[in-house]
């Protein structure tokens, strides 16, 4: 059983009572212009935090509420203009098993639908969108992001958020994010709908191996990561509502999965600062140590006259790399397998001699 099962506090009247008229209008109404920046010169999108919870960024497992749900940004009709505006490139569509014990992460293709039609297809089907780089793309996003960042850097005095970006996640109700974790600092800014999260400990070797953190550092695997259903024991798990926050130390395992409770939308922010870039060099040097001259070199300690001189070895392998012009290993990415279907009832069609997806355990050799 799971250690602690978290309801995070939820105040009902803060939802506006028009972001559920529109999330259930039978029909989606298109937009050129979006009125909705009204509410978006909100001074702080940061409710109620106290001293002990930005003490706690980047240092624990915690939850805090904000108000991004209130803003506007991501109603409905809001979407539509991002879907359209959005660049393919950085437009990722997805779909899953519907149960977290089959691995089954599939990359999709828009299939040239309308962004009403994929909208439509994301309320009722089993589909997930991934906005990357909302930051760049979206100014009325990027000023809310930085907001946010700026209002954390100002309240705690050692966080710093450099290199920020973040990605807007709308997906169905039901749909899954296996175990996995992320190598930027990130932070999950839940908005519409209702998800349960897993986090398991943080710098546990148990449930991150190194070798695959370091692979996934490295970028020679993908982030998700192989999964035992005996870790959900030790995990946290916290059913998240709109207008709450839930974040992790760096690096730490997590997975997802939405409730049947309509549409979920997450803004999930990723930072760096030199402490972060220090881990991923540490863990990226004692890879290169470990394969190259056979040292166990198991710390991943990042403070400490150790972790800058791995931190160094790393610098210096990626400069010879680059001066030598060597080819690094590259990700074991997705292929896409399907492709967005509005007269299929969960929104995809299979593509035909479509590959089977290779589980994270497979990967990892
Ligand atoms: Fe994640």
């Amino acid at each position: 059983m799971p250690t602690r099962v978290a309801r995070l506090a939820f105040d009902l009247q803060s939802i506006p009572l028009n972001s559920f008229d529109i999330h259930t209008a039978p029909t989606l109404r298109r937009v050129t212009f979006s009125p909705f920046f009204r509410k978006n010169s909100m001074s702080s999108h940061l409710v109620n935090w106290t001293p002990k919870q930005f003490a706690a960024l980047e240092e624990e497992i915690f939850h805090a509420q904000h108000n991004l749900h209130e803003t506007g940004l991501f109603e409905d009709e809001n979407l539509i203009r991002l879907f359209d505006l959005h660049p393919e490139v950085d437009f990722g569509i997805n779909t899953m098993s519907t149960s977290n014990s089959t691995f089954a992460w599939r990359e999709g293709d828009r299939n040239g639908v309308s962004s009403e039609t994929l909208l439509e297809l994301l309320h009722r089907g089993h589909l997930w969108v991934n906005l990357r780089n909302v930051r760049t793309h979206h100014p009325d996003v990027r000023k809310a992001i930085d907001s946010i960042y700026d209002e954390l850097e100002a309240n705690n005095p050692t966080f710093q958020a450099q290199n920020r970006s973040a990605n807007l996640l709308i997906s169905s109700p039901g749909a899954i994010v296996y175990y996995h974790l992320d190598v930027p600092v990130n932070m999950l800014w839940h908005i519409r709908g209702r998800k349960r999260a897993w986090v398991y400990p943080p710098f546990d070797t148990r449930f991150s191996p190194q070798e695959v953190v370091e692979k996934i550092c490295a970028a020679e695997m993908v982030e998700d990561a192989p999964f035992d259903p005996s870790f959900d024991e030790s995990a946290q798990i916290f059913d998240v509502e709109p207008g709450q926050l839930l974040t992790w130390p760096q690096l730490t395992p997590h997975r997802v999965e939405n409730l049947h409770d309509g549409l979920c939308i997450s803004l999930s922010t990723e930072h760096r600062n030199p402490r972060a870039t220090r881990r991923i060099n540490v863990h990226l040097a004692n890879q290169f140590l470990r394969r190259k001259l056979g040292m166990p070199c198991r710390s991943f300690d990042v403070e400490g006259v150790s972790a800058h001189a791995k931190q160094a070895v790393a610098r210096a392998v990626r400069g010879w790399n680059k001066i030598t012009k060597s080819k690094t290993p590259q990700k074991n990415d997705y292929q896409v397998s399907f492709k967005v279907d509005p007269k299929s009832p969960q929104g995809f069609t299979l593509l035909e001699g479509a590959e089977e997806p290779v589980a994270p355990e497979c990967r990892v050799a």
